[in-house]
């Protein structure tokens, strides 16, 4: 099945980098999308700090990249000539992965003669429910799109390529960081979030009285600070002491339920702020919780639109949807009537605005630079 938009318009194979935080990933995509081959590394190294080092992480993709990259065109069979496109996440992230895999993204378009596409990271997020029979009945704009994951957590109107507008967002923790929080306060490893899924299958969701920060405020802002200090409150009686597995299984499915709850009433405000939609799309590490993908669903079904999250490696950070991203972008320069572009000269952005997106296809952001591709 194809979704409505044809990307056919790339001049060839898409090979595309992830980078901007603990994943260091790449895949190459054929020009409709199909994907020939994706790899996914999960740095170890972070576990032991309790969280991701820039640092550490930065440095990990410079070394894995290369035989990364090699190993991802082996498996698609395809010599690095025989590649259309160069694709890099530029933004937002961690700035040390970013410049390390958007400069080896652009040193190998040079190389290449290719042209370089940058990504924005959560764009290639919201974009990916597009991925051609990824969803069935396929996923036309507009939608609502919940991103949940370590470092994000927003409700986006996505309204077409370049056209999204944030609806509400996180006032302090993403869900993710949240998640991530708690399950170290429980003793669990990093990252947290599978483990307190996995620790409160064996809990009760309604055994332990949690708050729902922000449920029924108007708008879709986030907060998860004050759950979080709740659980600390419930814990510290404990001081020391280790936790008895079933106080800790129960907390775990209580905070699980109390997240769920915020989302469930966060989206249907979301909703009402986006009459048009008619699909909700979860993306981001959290959108893996089974828990709040059964509520979002019901959600959604309850406010007559459908529901659709990507399997778990696609919405975890993944180079697939980078490349999709860069796909969609070349189509729709060329449906605008563009030349279609290099931006090689684009600088890799710690922040980077969904806002913002617009601009890319102004002509002034779409000149090659000096020396560069055609
Ligand atoms: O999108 P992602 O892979 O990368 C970041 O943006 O960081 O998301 C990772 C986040 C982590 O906070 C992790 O604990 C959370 O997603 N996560 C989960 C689950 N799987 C991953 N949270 C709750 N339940 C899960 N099953
Ligand atoms: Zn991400």
């Amino acid at each position: 099945m194809r979704v409505s938009t044809s990307c056919a318009t790339a001049p060839g194979p898409v090979l595309a980098i992830e980078s901007s935080c603990d994943e260091t990933a790449c895949a190459v995509l054929a020009p409709e999308g199909t994907i020939l081959a994706q790899r996914v590394i999960s740095q170890d190294g972070h576990a032991d700090f309790g969280g991701v080092v820039p640092e550490i992480a930065a440095r990990a993709h410079l070394s894995l990249l290369p035989g990364l990259v090699k190993a991802t065109l082996n498996d698609a069979n395809l010599p690095p000539a025989g590649l259309g496109l160069v694709a890099a996440s530029t933004g937002p992230g961690l700035i040390g992965g970013l410049i390390v895999g958007s400069g080896f993204a652009k040193g190998l378009a040079l190389a290449l003669k290719r042209p370089f596409v940058a990504v924005n990271h959560v764009e290639a997020h919201a974009l990916t429910a597009r991925l051609p029979g990824l969803v069935e009945g396929g996923a036309p704009f507009p939608y609502l799109l919940l991103l949940v994951s370590g470092g994000h957590c927003q409700c986006i109107a996505v309204e077409g390529i370049g056209r999204y507008r944030k609806l509400g967002g996180t006032i302090d923790d993403a869900a993710g960081e949240a998640f991530d929080k708690v399950a170290k306060m429980l003793g669990l490893g990093w990252p947290g979030g599978p483990a307190l899924e996995q620790l409160a299958r064996e809990g009760s969701p309604d055994a332990i009285a949690l708050p729902r920060p922000l449920i029924r405020r108007p708008g879709c802002d986030f907060s998860f600070s004050g759950l979080k200090t709740a659980i600390a409150q419930k814990l510290a009686p404990y001081g020391r002491t280790p936790l008895p597995r079933p106080f800790a299984a129960d907390l775990a499915a209580s905070f699980q339920q109390a997240v769920a709850d915020v989302v469930a009433d966060r989206i249907n405000h979301a909703l009402d702020m986006m009459p048009a939609a008619r699909l909700l799309v979860a993306a981001g590490g959290v959108a893996a919780n089974t828990a709040l993908r059964a509520r979002l669903e019901e959600t959604a079904r309850s406010r007559g639109c459908r529901f659709a999250a990507p399997p778990l490696r696609l919405c975890t950070d993944n180079a697939v949807m980078v490349g999709w991203a860069a796909l969609e972008t070349w189509a729709e320069a060329a449906r605008r009537g563009q030349t279609p572009f290099t931006n090689i000269a684009v600088r890799p952005r710690p922040r980077w605005p969904l806002e913002d997106m617009a601009s890319r296809f102004t002509p002034a952001h779409n000149q090659p630079a000096a020396g560069a591709l055609s």
